[in-house]
Parts: structure tokens; sequence; C-alpha cells
């Protein structure tokens, strides 16, 4: 191979493509020479004439063929020192492979719950997950954020909790719409939920800790948990929600979705959730009350939270990301003080403080009752194609069985017995429909094959969940008809 300097060896003109002209195969020929390596970084290209002799080509040709390569990069003019070849970065070999990462144990056990997305195009697509932009305020949200935006914040932009005004709107807010009870100074503001379950994590969790979770829950809630290197106990769920008697005698925190379980949507009864409360008194154990679907219950009220009934064991978790908009990063933590102490103390490691023009937008959204108007018509729109799903589905696959809920964006439905999850999501996948199946929710713990011990066969029974919020009534139509199509 040619070096620095030394005059390269030039290749054999590369047989003619069909319709070819003479100077592109040339220019061709030397590519192909740099980019095997034939030719390489620097080497000297003989002078025009006797390049063109080499090549068999008339000097015109060469010239023409070289003007092509030094516009691509591949060579370089150099006046009387000639030219030189140039080997552009991306056919430049390979670096040897880097050094494996040092990850931490977290690291390595948080990259390990990661699960990849299945991704696709369909023509309906009811997986979970979904931004739904009929829920986003624009206006109300862009004339908040200018308002406060065009003023300098003369809060402290350091309080970690985040600024006390929005905390005071949010109090007010809590205690009159989710009956919970708490003052300013036990709320957290976060950037959303994951957040919050991150940073509790944190603080409650290590190896040879344990966390209970509800059988099926929220993939955000354990992937934090495990990566502490805590280990998971899943407690059972039925109709009622989740099984009060199976709950473990010794465990650090139980993280529950009471309102509208995650992702069955059954609303725990007041009778289980005193024994949960008990429970938690009797081990010391902290419940994590994870509210997520409150502001988008559509039909009537939603239950109080079980917060209000026992404001030092519980620690309400509310997030703002599906109500207004994900892309505000909003949420909260309420927790007794000497919760929100330890929570205030380690945040300045992570991020020091909320976004401070976000919370004080959300302070006036809050405050002016702009955002319980929002909600009551975003409500709405939520109940009415909730209703159009569950009409659609009854009438056109009359063998499944959707349970009507009361909040969130989604239906959890039961398959007929003669039809597997996979064989649903294959049927509906042929006719260009995407479904999220309910074993998604199980495991890793479960997906290894404990999942018939711990769960109960109403909700194990196989089931998939059909998002509806971010679907026109005309998408919902016609994604039943073509799931009725396809496996009815
Ligand atoms: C059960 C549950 N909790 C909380 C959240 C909200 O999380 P975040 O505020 O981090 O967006 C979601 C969103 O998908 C959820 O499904």
């Amino acid at each position: 191979m040619a070096g620095k300097g030394i005059r390269a060896l030039i290749p054999e003109l590369l047989p003619p493509l069909a319709g070819e002209a003479l100077h592109a195969r040339v220019a061709r020929t030397l590519r192909e020479a740099i980019a095997l390596g034939t030719l390489t970084e620097g080497a000297r290209l003989s002078g025009h004439r006797l390049l063109a002799q080499q090549l068999g080509v008339s000097r015109n040709t060469l010239v023409d063929a070289l003007g092509t390569l030094e516009a691509e990069g591949f060579v370089e003019v150099r006046g009387r020192s000639g030219t030189r070849v140039c080997v552009p970065p991306r056919l430049a070999p390979p670096a040897p492979a880097p050094a494996p990462l040092p990850l931490s144990a977290w690291a390595t056990r948080a990259l390990a719950g990661k699960v990849a997305d299945a991704g696709g195009e369909y023509l309906v697509d009811f997986r979970l997950g979904q931004s739904v932009p009929e829920l986003y305020p624009a206006r109300a949200w862009a004339q908040a954020l200018a308002r406060r935006a065009a003023t300098p914040p003369t809060e402290t932009q350091d309080d970690p909790l985040g600024p006390l005004e929005t905390r005071r709107a949010l109090t007010a807010y809590l205690r009159a719409e989710r009956g919970a009870v708490l003052t300013p100074d036990m709320v957290m503001l976060t950037g959303g939920t994951q957040s919050a379950l991150d940073a509790l994590a944190r603080i409650f969790l290590e190896e040879g800790r344990r966390a209970v979770i509800e059988a099926a829950t929220y993939a955000g809630a354990k992937s934090a948990f495990l990566a502490t290197g805590a280990s998971l106990f899943p407690v059972p769920l039925d109709e009622g929600g989740l099984q009060p008697a199976a709950l473990p005698a010794q465990a650090t925190l139980l993280y529950a979705t009471p309102a509208c379980q995650y992702p069955t949507t059954v609303t725990l009864g007041a009778a289980r959730r005193q024994r949960v409360l008990e429970w938690a008194a009797r081990t010391g154990a902290f419940v994590l009350e994870d509210d997520y679907a409150a502001d988008l219950h559509h039909t009537g009220r939603p239950p109080a939270v079980m917060q209000g009934l026992a404001p030092e064991r519980v620690i309400l978790l509310g997030s703002f990301s599906k109500s207004l908009a994900p892309v505000t990063r909003s949420g909260f933590v309420v927790a007794p003080p000497e919760v929100i102490r330890v929570l205030a103390a380690t945040r300045p490691l992570i991020d020091r403080s909320p976004s401070v023009l976000d919370a004080l937008a959300l302070a006036d959204l809050l405050a002016s009752g702009t955002y319980t108007r929002h909600l009551r018509g975003a409500r709405q729109g939520l109940a009415h194609r909730h209703d159009i799903l569950l009409g659609e589905l009854r009438q056109h696959l009359p063998t499944w069985q959707p349970r009507p809920s009361r909040a969130g964006l989604h239906l959890h439905v039961g398959l007929p017995p003669e039809l597997s999850e996979s064989e649903a999501l294959a049927g509906a996948q042929a006719h260009g429909v995407a479904l999220t199946p309910s074993s998604a929710f199980y495991g890793p713990e479960l997906r290894a094959g404990a999942k018939n011990d711990v769960t109960s066969p109403t909700l194990i029974q196989p089931s998939v969940l059909l998002a509806f919020a971010h679907l026109s009534p005309e998408a919902l139509r016609s994604g039943v008809r073509r799931l009725a199509a396809a496996l009815h």
C-alpha cells in the first residue's frame, strides 16, 4: 500500500457500468480504491499526464474525474505538489472498540430493566403512552408562561421544593379536589412522577430492602425500584384491586395506584384502603400513592386520596404530564415533613430545583381556576371517547370483556378464552391495528413464570389495553371494526 509521499499504485480501470461516462468510471475506480484502502490517506498521485496514461484515458477525462473526486473530498489538488488522496472520515478504518464503560451497579441494573419499544406504523394505534394533543390547553399555558417570563421571578430560585407560590396553590387545590391533608411545606414540585419515584427510591431503597408493588403495575416505578438493588414483592390483584391479605410481613414501601389501578383501572374500595393503612402502620412501610389519573376522572368524582386518612404514612404522587402538557414535566410529592426534609436536602445533588418558570405558570393556572375549567372540557372529551370505544367493542366484539373505566386514558379488555394475547396482537397487526398486551405490565419478576401463582384468574385472564384518548371517534370506530374483521 502506498504511504505518505510515496507514489501511489494506480489500479486498473473498473469495468464500465451501463450508460456510464468515462470520467465517471475513472472517478469510480479511484473512489473504490480509496474505499478498499488500496490508495491510502496522503498517497501522492502521479502528474495528470502520467496518471491519464496509466489509466488509459485522455487528460481531460482525468481532470473531470479528479474534479468530481475533489468535490466529494476524496482527493486534494495542491497545485504543483500534485494530487493527494484524502480518506473521508466515514471511510477511515474503524476505531478500535472502546473499552467497556466503568458503569456503576445502579446504571447496570437500570439498563437491564430497559425494554425496547416495538415501534411500527399502524392505521389505528391503540397502544398506551401516546400524547393527547386535545389535553393541552395551548392558549392558557402560553399566556401564563409569557406573563411569568416577562418579569423576573421574585421568588428565590434555589428552593429545592419549588416556588412557595405554586406549593400554596397546589395545597389549596389538593385539599379541595382530592381530600388531601397537607401544608405547603409538605409539598415538593418535581419533574413529573418519574423524578419523584427516582428521588424516593434513592432515599429509601437499596440492596436487601423490599418494595411491594401491585402484581401488574407501572414499569416506571418498577425500574426505579429495581435500579436501587432492592427486591420487588408483587401483591396479587383481583376484581377489587390489590389484596391486602397478601401483603408481606415486612417491607420498606408499597407503591400503589388506588384511584385507578394501573393498568387494570379498578378502584380500591374503602375497606381495603383501611387494611392497607393498618398494614403500613404495623410494618412502618410508607405507601406511595400514585394518583396519576385523578385529574382525568371522567365519570363522577374520584375517591379522595388515601393520603388524607394517614398523612404520616402515605406519600402522594401527582403529575400534570397527562392532564396539562407532557412538555412541562411538572409533578409533585406530598410527604410527611421529615421525608420532605430529606428530599429537599438531597435534591440539590441532582437538579437543584424544578423549573421555576413552569412552576409559576402552573401556579397561575391553579389559582385562577383555569386548570379546573380546562379539566372540565378535557373530561367531557375523554368520557365521549371512552363511551364510543366501549359501545363499539360491545357491538362488534361481543365476546370481549371491556371493563368500563371511570378515569384515565385506556380501557382494560379481557379476551375470550380461545384467544391468547399474542394471537390478538398478531391478528390486529395484520389488519393495521396496534394494541398493548396486559402481560407487558407483569414482570420481569413475574414473567419468569410465577404469574399464575400470585395473580387471581380474573386479572391474569388474557387481556389487552386500548388507549382511546388520542384517537378521534372515527379512528376508534375504524379500529374496532378492523379488530372485529381480524379476530371475531
Ligand atoms: C401509572 C403512572 N404514573 C405516573 C405517570 C406519569 O409519569 P410522569 O409524570 O413521569 O410523566 C404515568 C404516565 O404514563 C403513569 O402511567
